[in-house]
């Protein structure tokens, strides 16, 4: 395997990273459903967010991207929307990297706070997004014994919503 690089994302590489979500999602779930998933990257967040979005590659293309922005209601936050990495390069430290250096691109942007949520069926998100130093925001409910916001992005779609601390960078 070729070495992997850190680059920020562009609008060029809206249809690779559909089309690698379908792909790589496309063994844990049926084709409607990682389609389905492919519908929350449309092409706006290439567009308006590609300076903040990071993809990791290597010779043979994407392995591994991160979909983010800095809030534009405020100064101090920033959000990521969506993470993926290939299945056969996961718990390898690949995520780790692309969250860190989101972190240190907002921290150095002024932001000071990072959010993102999750389905409270996604335990391995919830241990990831733990694992990255996101702290469990009060719910109004508990599922899987998490602490979840009920019908967050409409009926029925709970959410377990995360936040976490950016130390700010010395200038
Ligand atoms: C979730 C995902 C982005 C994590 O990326 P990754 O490259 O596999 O994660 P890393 O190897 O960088 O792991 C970072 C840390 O998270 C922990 N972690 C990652 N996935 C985990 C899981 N499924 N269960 C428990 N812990 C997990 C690791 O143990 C590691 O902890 P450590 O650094 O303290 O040892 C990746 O597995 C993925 O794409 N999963 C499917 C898609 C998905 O669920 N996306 C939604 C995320 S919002």
């Amino acid at each position: 395997m070729s070495e992997m690089t850190l680059r920020r994302a562009h609008v060029s590489d809206h249809g690779t990273i559909v089309e690698r979500v379908r792909h790589w999602w496309g063994d844990s779930r049926t084709p409607v459903q990682a389609r389905e998933l492919s519908l929350l990257l449309p092409r706006l967040f290439l567009q308006f967010f590609a300076g903040t979005s990071l993809v990791l590659e290597d010779d043979d293309g994407i392995k591994a991207f991160l979909v983010g922005f800095h809030a534009a209601d405020n100064d101090h936050e920033a959000y990521i929307h969506f993470v993926g990495v290939a299945p056969e390069l996961r718990g390898q430290g690949v995520g780790r990297r692309l969250y860190t250096a989101f972190f240190e691109r907002a921290a150095e942007a002024g932001r000071r706070e990072v959010h993102s949520i999750t389905s409270p069926m996604n335990t391995g998100s919830v241990a990831f997004h733990r694992a990255m130093g996101f702290t469990l925001e009060e719910g109004d409910r508990e599922v899987n014994g998490f602490p979840v916001h009920g019908d967050y992005d409409g009926p029925g779609q709970h959410r377990v919503c995360f936040r976490r601390h950016l130390a700010i960078q010395p200038s």
